[in-house]
C-alpha cells in the first residue's frame, strides 16, 4: 500500500499495535534527547532502572534552559547531568554550547530515525525528516532503557505548499497562518506532514522553524520530507553520510489535508497572549515596541540571525527599545563571527546573548512593566516573559529587525526592499568536538551529586489492603499548581523529591505535610477534575514520596491521572457523587486493595462502618503498574 512519510516511519518502528489512528502503538525510538529542566529527574528515573547503558542509537543530554540561576543548585545540577551522561552512554552538551533543538538539528537528527525527547518543541527534528516527538520525562528515560514510546496512533495531515514566499513574508509567517486557521487545539492527535512545490522551496533551518512551532498547534509533530534540500543541509553540517532521501509514495492517502498558497501570505504576528491570534503586522503597524528578542528554539538559525543581522548593519536600534540576540548555537555564533556579523549586531546596540533559551523563559530579559515584546519566539502566554503585564507578539526575525530598528511595528510596504534570503554556506565550520562524548566503557565514572541532587528512593507496591486516615479533603478543579506549585523557589527542587514535597498543598493547607509526615501514609478525597493543569510528573511523585495511598475523587484530569498511575497512586472514583460529603477530613478509610478489578466496584469502609462504593477507569496494564507501585517497578520486574 502506498504509504506517506509518517506511516514509513511509523511502520518501520512498530513493536505494538496497529497503525489504526485513535489505536495504542509503540514504537521503537532511535534517539533521545533532554534538557537540563527536565532531564535531572529523566536521568534520575532511569537511574532507578538500574540500566548500565543506554539501549537507543543516541541520547544527548542538553544545558540550555537554566543557566544564569544564582547559587549552587544550578551548578550542581549541570555536573550531576555531566556525570551521569558519560557513566550511562549520553552525550553531553555543555551550557552555552546551543539550545537543545538547534544543536540536535545541526548535529544529530537523521531523516527516518524516531527522536523523543523531554522538551515539546522537540519536533523542530521534523525539519529533516525525524519523526520526533515531544515527552515526558519518564517516557524517555524508559526509551533510554530500551522500552517502547507508547501513543495513540495519529491521524495524517497532509499540508500542500503551493508557489514560494515573497517579500518580508518568511517561514514564521507559514506556521503562524496555520495556527490561525487551525487554533492551538487543531493539531492533536495529528501529524503534519508538509508536501508540495512550496516545500520544496523551503531550506532546512526553514522547515524547521515550522515543525517547531507546529508544537502550538498540539500535534504529535511535524515532518517534511527529505530531499534535496536535506542532503544540501546535512552536506553543510559536515555528515553526508546522515543523508537517505525519504520521500511519501505515489498515491499515499492521509486522514486530511491542507493547502496553503505561499505566494500570498504577508509577515504576521501572533498578539497576546496565544499562539493562534493572529493578525497581519500591517494591522498593528505603529504600535510602540519596548523590547526585540530575536533567538530561541524557533528562529535562531544562521540564515535567521543573518537575515537579521544584515537589517540591522550599519543602523542603530531604537534607543527606547531594548534588542537581545541570542544566537541557538556556537555554530550559528561562528558562522556569523566569520562574515563580520557579530560585529554589526553589536555595533548596532543589540544585546548579544549566550547561545542558550535564555529570554524565552524568563532568564533574564523580561520586558519593561506593561510593556510590548517583539519575539521570534513560539509562546506568548501571560507572564512567560517574566512580567507578568507584559504585551508579547510573536513575529519573524526580519519584522522583528524592524522593529528593533524603528521602535514600532512596521507595515513592511513602508520599508524598501526586502532583504535576500541568506543561503546555508556548502561548509559550516564544525563544533563536534564541544560536545562531551561518553568513554565507550563508563561504568567507573562517578556520578557526581550535590546536595540537591537525591536519588529517586523504590516505592512499595500497593499493598493488599489500604488502611489509612483521610489527610487532605478538597473541592472540585484542584489544579497541579495546588497539589505542587511553580515558581523559581520550589522548581529548583525538582531533583530533590524529598525536599520539593515538602511544599505539597502548601497553598491549600499549610498542615497536610506535617499530618502525612506524622502517620506515614494517607489518602486524599477530591471533587470533581482533580489534578487539572500542567503534566508536571511532581505532582504526583511528590504525593507518593510522602504517603498518599489512594485518591478518592468524583473526576479526574487526564494527564494527572496518568501520572498517578506511573507512580503507583491508586485513583478511585466514587460511584455516587453525594458519597463524598460522607468522608470527613481524619477518618480513617480501608480499601480492599486486592478486590480492584478494571472498571470494577469495591466497597471501602470508614471506621464508623459506612459502607462507599468505589470504582476506577484503569485498563488492566495500569493496574498492574499501580499495583508494582509504579511504571519504574513494573518495567524492572518485567525485566528481572
Ligand atoms: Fe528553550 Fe524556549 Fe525553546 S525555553 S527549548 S528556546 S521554547
Amino acid at each position: 500500500m502506498a504509504q506517506s512519510i509518517t506511516q514509513k516511519i511509523l511502520a518501520a518502528h512498530l513493536v505494538t499495535g496497529d497503525l489504526v489512528p485513535g489505536s495504542e502503538i509503540g514504537l521503537r525510538i532511535d534517539q533521545t534527547l533532554t534538557q537540563d529542566a527536565t532531564g535531572t529527574m529523566a536521568y534520575l528515573q532511569f537511574e532507578a532502572m538500574g540500566v548500565p547503558r543506554v539501549k537507543t542509537d543516541l541520547s544527548v543530554s542538553y544545558v540550555d534552559h537554566n543557566t544564569l540561576q544564582m547559587g549552587f543548585r544550578n551548578p550542581d545540577d549541570h555536573r550531576y547531568l555531566r556525570t551521569v551522561a558519560a557513566r550511562h552512554g549520553v552525550v553531553f552538551s555543555p551550557p552555552g554550547l546551543g539550545i537543545c533543538h538547534q544543536l540536535h538539528l545541526e548535529n544529530f537528527a537523521k531523516p527516518g530515525a524516531t527522536l523523543i525527547g523531554s522538551d515539546s518543541h522537540t519536533p523542530t527534528a521534523g525539519g529533516v525528516g525525524s519523526l520526533a516527538m515531544g515527552a515526558g520525562g519518564l517516557s524517555v528515560a524508559l526509551a533510554m532503557a530500551g522500552e517502547a514510546y507508547v501513543i495513540p496512533c495519529p491521524k495524517v495531515v497532509r499540508v500542500v505548499l503551493t508557489g514560494a514566499l515573497t517579500g518580508f513574508a518568511s517561514a514564521k509567517d507559514i506556521i503562524l497562518h496555520l495556527l490561525g486557521e487551525l487554533t492551538v487545539k487543531g493539531g492533536v492527535g495529528r501529524v503534519f506532514e508538509y508536501a508540495g512545490p512550496g516545500a520544496a522551496t523551503l531550506s532546512v533551518p526553514e522547515r524547521a522553524v515550522i515543525t517547531n512551532m507546529g508544537a502550538e498547534l498540539g500535534a504529535t509533530t511535524s515532518i517534511f520530507p527529505s530531499d534535496d534540500r536535506t542532503r544540501e543541509f546535512l552536506h553543510a553540517m559536515g555528515r553526508p553520510d546522515d543523508f537517505a532521501e525519504l520521500l511519501p509514495d505515489e498515491g499515499a492517502s492521509y486522514d486530511e489535508e491542507v493547502v496553503i498558497d505561499l505566494s500570498k501570505l504577508e509577515p504576521l504576528a501572533a498578539a497576546p497572549h496565544m499562539p493562534d491570534k493572529r493578525v497581519s503586522v500591517r494591522e498593528i503597524a505603529g504600535l510602540k515596541v519596548d523590547q526585540v528578542c530575536i533567538g530561541s528554539c524557533t528562529n535562531s538559525s544562521y540564515l535567521d540571525l543573518k537575515t537579521a543581522a544584515l537589517m540591522l548593519k550599519g543602523k542603530k536600534v531604537a534607543t527606547d527599545t531594548d534588542t537581545f540576540i541570542s544566537p541557538g548555537s556556537k555554530q550559528v555564533m561562528k558562522m556569523l563571527a566569520r562574515e563580520g556579523l557579530v560585529e554589526a549586531l553589536l555595533d548596532s546596540g543589540a544585546r548579544v546573548l549566550e547561545c542558550t533559551c535564555g529570554p524565552c523563559i524568563g532568564m533574564g530579559g523580561s520586558p519593561v512593566s506593561g510593556g510590548v515584546s517583539a519575539r521570534t519566539y513560539n509562546r506568548n502566554f501571560e507572564g512567560r516573559s517574566g512580567t507578568k503585564d507584559a504585551k508579547v507578539y510573536l513575529v519573524s526575525p526580519q519584522t522583528a529587525a524592524m522593529a528593533a530598528l524603528r521602535g514600532e511595528f512596521t507595515d513592511p510596504a513602508t520599508w524598501g526592499d526586502a532583504p535576500q534570503k541568506p543561503e546555508l554556506p556548502a561548509e559550516a565550520p564544525s563544533i563536534r568536538d564541544m560536545f562531551i562524548f561518553p568513554p565507550e566503557d563508563g561504568s567507573q565514572v562517578a556520578v557526581m551529586r550535590g546536595p540537591n541532587i537525591v536519588a529517586l528512593e523504590d516505592f512499595d507496591p500497593l499493598p493488599d489492603s489500604i488502611t489509612a486516615k483521610i489527610l487532605l479533603k478538597v473541592e472540585d478543579n484542584i489544579t497541579t499548581d495546588h497539589i505542587l506549585p511553580a515558581g523559581a523557589e520550589i522548581t529548583a527542587l525538582r531533583s530533590n523529591i524529598p525536599a520539593i514535597s515538602n511544599h505539597v498543598f502548601g497553598r491549600v493547607d499549610e498542615e497536610f505535610v506535617a499530618r502525612i509526615r506524622a502517620e506515614g501514609q494517607g489518602i486524599i478525597v477530591g471533587g470533581e477534575n482533580y489534578g487539572q493543569g500542567s503534566s508536571r510528573e511532581h505532582a504526583a511523585l511528590g504525593p507518593r514520596h510522602l504517603g498518599v495511598k489512594a485518591v478518592v475523587v468524583k473526576s479526574l484530569a487526564r494527564i494527572h491521572r496518568a501520572n498517578l498511575v506511573n507512580f503507583g497512586i491508586l485513583p478511585l472514583f466514587f460511584v455516587n457523587a453525594e458519597d463524598y460529603d460522607k468522608l470527613a477530613l481524619g477518618e480513617e478509610l480501608t480499601i480492599p486493595a486486592t478486590e480492584v478489578t478494571p472498571t470494577g466496584i469495591v466497597e471501602a469502609v470508614t471506621a464508623s462502618g459506612t459502607r462507599i462504593p468505589l470504582t476506577n477507569d484503569l485498563s488492566p496494564a495500569e493496574l498492574d503498574i499501580v499495583r508494582a507501585g509504579g511504571l519504574l517497578n513494573f518495567v524492572k520486574n518485567k525485566r528481572g
